[in-house]
């Protein structure tokens, strides 16, 4: 497979093209932001750690019946994936309150919620990835109710695969995003990443936050907290 053209270049990650017009290869980067690219950092490192953990993720998942748009790991710091058109909705689920809903509804950081919940919002970094609602979604035609109903079927599996898988590592899966994304053939396919970018994950002996709380909040070293997860979950050791 030939790396083309440089497609897109995000925060996190840039997209070539390749020789085939349904795959495109992904560059994971060093940099680091949070509080919508307010605060920024080059982070060595954190580019491999996110590609070989999100991978690793992905193989999981595929084994355990949930498809995605990856196709395989190339290097440690990148990966070829299916092309697909993303759905402009960040789907976030939640175990545990944390973060922004334990600020926005008051409710303590580390309670346990009665069951997963489930929110969009709208992939907008200009308006601040606001929350959106269901008919808010219907209205402004960014997924049909069928499509949200499979966002939301495919959110609960990954997380019922995820929060299993963790659990035996000694994590507590608290929250994740996930973004998912329609192939040529309009089939709707889980996309973007899975990492401690995109999750809160908690040492369960310890409480540690071995996510990007630690870069938000001043909590200690990245690099650190993101290799003690690919470590758990079997990754191959840095030299
Ligand atoms: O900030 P908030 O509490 O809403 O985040 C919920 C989860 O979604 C966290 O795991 C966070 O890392 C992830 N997230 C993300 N990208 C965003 C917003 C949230 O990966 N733009």
């Amino acid at each position: 497979m030939e790396k083309g053209a440089l497609l897109y270049e995000g925060k996190a990650k840039s997209v070539y093209l390749t020789d085939d017009e349904n795959v495109v290869w992904i560059e994971y980067k060093d940099s680091a932001t949070a509080f919508n690219g307010e605060k920024k950092a080059e982070i060595t490192g954190k580019g491999r750690l996110n590609n070989q953990i999100t991978s690793l993720i992905f193989s999981k998942l595929h084994n355990e019946g949930v498809p995605s748009h990856f196709i395989q790991q190339l290097s440690e710091t990148e990966q070829l994936v299916k092309k697909v058109s993303i759905i402009p909705l960040e789907t976030v689920v939640r175990n545990v309150a944390a973060g922004s809903f334990s600020k926005r509804l008051g409710v303590e950081e580390g309670q346990r919620l009665s069951k997963p919940l489930i929110e969009f919002y709208l992939k907008n970094d200009d308006l601040g990835d606001p929350l959106l609602t269901d008919d808010q979604i219907d209205v402004l035609e960014l997924a049909t109710k069928e499509e949200v109903a499979v966002l939301k079927e495919k959110a609960l599996k990954v997380n019922e695969v995820l929060t299993s898988f963790f659990k035996e590592l000694g994590i507590q899966l608290t929250d994740f995003k996930l973004e998912f994304g329609k192939d040529e053939s309009g089939e709707i396919l889980l996309a973007d990443e899975i990492s401690p970018d995109t999750c809160r994950l908690w040492d369960m002996e310890t409480n540690a936050k071995l996510d990007k709380d630690v870069f938000r909040r001043d909590l200690g070293n990245l690099t650190e907290a993101y290799e003690n997860i690919l470590q758990r979950l079997g990754g191959p050791s840095h030299v």
